[in-house]
């Protein structure tokens, strides 16, 4: 029985770096290069975030090495580092050692992740990437779409958790999302026993949180691009404190 006490909020800060990126890509060392991601990872955990999520691409296109080591040395919450299959992103992680990696599928043309990895055909070099993440002490999770065959092959490569890829419910929500839902209570449930950690990520809102947190046992979300965005309005302290709140009516640990 898990000790967790609340639906975990992970904040995804990527976007903070695209938007430094879009001035400063030349200039990284200016000091100008605003906004700091360091300062962004400070202020989400200031208003509730449990961890700080970032993506260290292949292109580079928004976080950069140097952000990685900096926020692995100067946030007090976990860092949980989303990365390829791939052996040089692989290489900066055992020596960055995040608290958890997030393992995702990657092409160099999509505008962000579009689908789950797929684990049931994955190649052997995903099983050896694990085992080398966890023998450094980082926790591994997969991003995988919500389907059984996927989760249950997840389970058989050792990963301690899952991620469900979120994203076609979120594009779906606005018309109910119903179908997608289903899909996810499923592989929340098979997940659940087959012993993994249950995650989730991709395209929450506030709007479409209430209806996802229908979904049994999970463990922990991961939010970005909807709290960066609110974040102009509203300040990413406040965009963090809102879905601090409404995760904070999760049934599953509301009750224990
Ligand atoms: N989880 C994973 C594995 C992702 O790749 C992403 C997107 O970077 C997210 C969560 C966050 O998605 P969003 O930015 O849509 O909240």
């Amino acid at each position: 029985m898990s000790s967790q006490k609340h639906l975990k909020l992970g904040v995804n800060i990527d976007h903070v770096a695209t938007l430094r990126q879009a001035r400063y890509a030349p200039m990284l060392g200016s000091h100008n290069a605003e906004p700091s991601v360091l300062a962004a990872a400070n202020e989400a955990e200031a208003n509730g975030a449990d961890s700080i999520t970032v993506h260290l691409r292949l292109d580079r296109r928004h976080i950069q090495d140097c952000d990685v080591f900096e926020l692995r040395e100067n946030i007090r919450t976990a860092l949980n580092l989303e990365m390829g299959n791939t052996r040089e992103i692989l290489d900066i992680a055992l020596k960055a050692k995040p608290d958890f990696a997030c393992i995702v599928p990657e092409n160099r043309r999509e505008v962000t992740t579009e689908g789950g990895l797929n684990v049931r055909n994955a190649d052997t070099s995903l099983q050896r990437h694990i085992k080398e993440l966890q023998d450094a002490g980082i926790k591994v999770s997969l991003f995988i779409d919500p389907e059984v065959e996927q989760v249950r092959a997840a389970a058989k490569t050792g990963a301690e958790m899952i991620e469900i890829h979120t994203g076609a419910f979120a594009n779906a929500a606005a018309d109910g999302g119903k179908s997608e839902l289903k899909k996810i209570i499923e592989a929340a449930e098979v997940g659940h026993g087959e012993g993994l950690q249950i995650n989730a990520g991709h395209g929450i809102t506030i709007s479409n949180l209430p209806t996802l947190l229908r979904t049994p046992y999970l463990a922990e979300l991961n939010i970005g691009h909807h709290l960066v965005s609110r974040g102009v309005f509203i300040g990413l302290g406040q965009a963090v404190r809102e879905m601090r709140t409404l995760m904070d009516s999760y049934p599953h640990f509301a009750s224990t």
